[in-house]
């Protein structure tokens, strides 16, 4: 049975060898960037991962099996996207369970679009005073973003304004578990 109706999706962007590919680049671009930061400090404080929930789940899940250094887990969810009409309106739903004071942490996210939300969570948790703060984003939809946030790994750089699904994206809660990432068609968004 097809988890989204032929009609909804209009294309598909990036398939799911294409987003396997990807992942496992990042995964060894930051495996040999934290080795030359942190050197034997990897053993007593391993990196932390931070999915950003819902929408970065499978992201994440697929992202650290691909990352070679020991690490850990921790996910938070803040204010989703249509609930915020402005970028103050943003708030942390789900806080991290570990503290990430003097931790190297890893904030996964699956798309920056604006940057409202992704510049929040780098200062709320900046405010936690991390021993460093990196971003890793699957999709970067450049052509709408209103503040610059530093981002250290991208998967896929969008150059035009789709709205997309799958892959841990969602349409109105839909469409998450499909294996690819595609661009909604019109006539799914009510
Ligand atoms: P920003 O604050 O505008 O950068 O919004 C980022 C958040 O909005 C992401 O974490 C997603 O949850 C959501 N979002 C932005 N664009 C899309 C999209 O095309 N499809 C699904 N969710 C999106
Ligand atoms: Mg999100």
């Amino acid at each position: 049975m097809p988890i989204a109706k032929p009609d909804e999706i209009d294309k598909v962007l990036y398939t799911h060898e294409q987003i396997q590919d990807r992942v496992k680049e990042l995964g060894q671009q930051i495996t040999s960037d934290y080795h030359k930061l942190l050197g034997n400090e990897i053993w007593d404080r391993p990196p932390i991962a931070v999915g950003m929930l819902r929408g970065a789940l499978i992201f994440t899940a697929d992202l650290i099996r691909a990352i070679e250094i020991p690490m850990t887990i921790d996910f938070m969810t803040v204010s989703s996207y249509g609930n915020q009409t402005e970028p103050g309106a943003i708030k942390v739903l789900k806080d991290l369970t570990e503290s990430v004071a003097h931790r190297h942490v890893l904030i996964v996210e699956d798309i920056i679009d604006t940057g409202h939300q992704l510049a929040y969570v780098r200062k709320t948790l900046l405010a936690r005073e991390p021993a460093s703060l990196k971003t890793c984003v699957l999709l970067d939809k450049a052509p709408r973003r209103e503040v610059s946030v530093p981002l250290d790994y991208v998967g896929f750089k969008m150059d035009k304004d789709y709205f997309v699904v799958g892959y841990g994206l969602d349409y109105a809660e839909r469409y998450r578990n499909l294996n690819y990432v595609a661009n909604l068609s019109p006539k799914a968004i009510k």
